[in-house]
C-alpha cells in the first residue's frame, strides 16, 4: 500500500474514537484555536454574506460545525458549507452529526483527497479550510493547486497545522514531550491504535515549517495575511487571500 492508502486507512481505524481522543488530548484547546481561524477569516471577507464554504480533510466535521457557530456569532449569513475527505470511516461520522443539516441542504460531503477537488468548480469557493489536515497531504503541491483553482479571487485560504519548528525553545521541548510521549500514549490508549497516534508526532517532524508553507503559497498566488502561533506555539494559523 502507498503512503497515502497507509495515511487514510490510519484514519478509517481510528475513525470511531477520534472525537473523544481529540476531546481528551487536546483538553478542549482546539475550540479556541478553530474559533480564531473563523473570526480571523471573516476579517478579510468584506461581504456579510459568505456563498460557499469548502473545508478540505474535513474528518468527523468539527470544522465545520465551527464555521456555522462562528458564522452566526461574527455577523455573517452563510450559504452552504462542503467538506471533503478521503477516509471513509470519518466522513461516516461526520454525516451522522451534521444529518439534519445535510437533509437541508445546508452542508454537503464529499469522499475525495485534497489534490484532486474535482466536484468542486473552479473559482466557486470564499473560504477554504484544512484543519490539522495538510500534514496528511502527501503531495501537497497538488492539493495548494488545487485550492488555488477552487478559490475565487480575494477568497480566503486558513490553515490550521501543527507545523515543524526550525529551532527548539525552552516551550517547544516542553509541548514537544507532550506530543512525543503523552499524546501517543493516551491516544493508544483511547483507540487501542498506539501506531496511529505514533504517527502524530512524526508527522509534524516530517511536515513543513511555517517559512516553507509561506513559501508554497507565494508559488500558487496565494498571499499570506496572518500567522500567529496558538497555546506556546503548539498550533499555527495561517491566512492566506487568493490574489
Ligand atoms: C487529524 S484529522 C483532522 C480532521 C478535521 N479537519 C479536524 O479538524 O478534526 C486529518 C484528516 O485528514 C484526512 N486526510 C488524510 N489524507 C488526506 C488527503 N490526501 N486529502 C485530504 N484529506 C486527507 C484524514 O482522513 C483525516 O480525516
Amino acid at each position: 500500500m502507498d503512503k497515502q492508502k497507509q495515511i487514510i486507512e490510519m484514519f478509517n481505524q481510528i475513525a470511531p474514537t477520534y472525537d473523544s481522543a481529540n476531546r481528551i488530548l487536546s483538553l478542549g484547546i482546539d475550540i479556541k484555536w478553530r474559533k480564531q481561524a473563523c473570526k480571523k477569516a471573516f476579517e478579510y471577507i468584506e461581504d456579510l454574506k459568505i456563498q460557499t464554504i469548502l473545508d478540505v480533510a474535513c474528518g468527523t466535521g468539527d470544522m465545520i460545525l465551527h464555521w456555522q457557530k462562528n458564522a452566526h456569532k461574527f455577523g455573517k449569513s452563510l450559504g452552504k458549507i462542503i467538506g471533503i475527505d478521503p477516509s471513509g470511516g470519518m466522513l461516516q461520522i461526520a454525516q451522522e452529526k451534521l444529518k439534519d443539516q445535510i437533509q437541508s441542504h445546508e452542508i454537503e460531503l464529499f469522499l475525495g483527497e485534497a489534490k484532486n477537488l474535482d466536484p468542486i468548480p473552479s473559482e466557486s469557493i470564499d473560504i477554504l479550510s484544512i484543519a490539522y489536515g495538510l500534514r496528511n497531504v502527501v503531495d501537497i503541491q497538488a492539493a495548494l493547486r488545487e485550492f488555488q483553482r477552487v478559490l475565487k479571487k480575494g477568497g480566503v485560504l486558513v490553515i490550521l497545522e501543527f507545523t515543524k519548528k526550525n529551532k527548539e525553545n525552552f516551550l517547544d521541548k516542553i509541548t514537544g514531550f507532550y506530543t512525543k510521549k503523552i499524546l501517543p500514549f493516551v491516544g493508544g490508549l483511547v483507540s487501542h491504535n498506539y501506531k496511529a497516534y505514533r504517527y502524530l508526532p512524526n508527522s509534524i517532524e516530517s511536515f513543513l515549517s511555517v517559512e516553507m508553507l509561506q513559501e508554497e503559497l507565494n508559488k500558487i498566488g496565494v498571499d499570506t495575511k496572518f500567522i500567529k502561533g496558538y497555546s506556546a506555539n503548539i498550533s499555527t494559523l495561517l491566512i492566506g487571500v487568493k490574489q
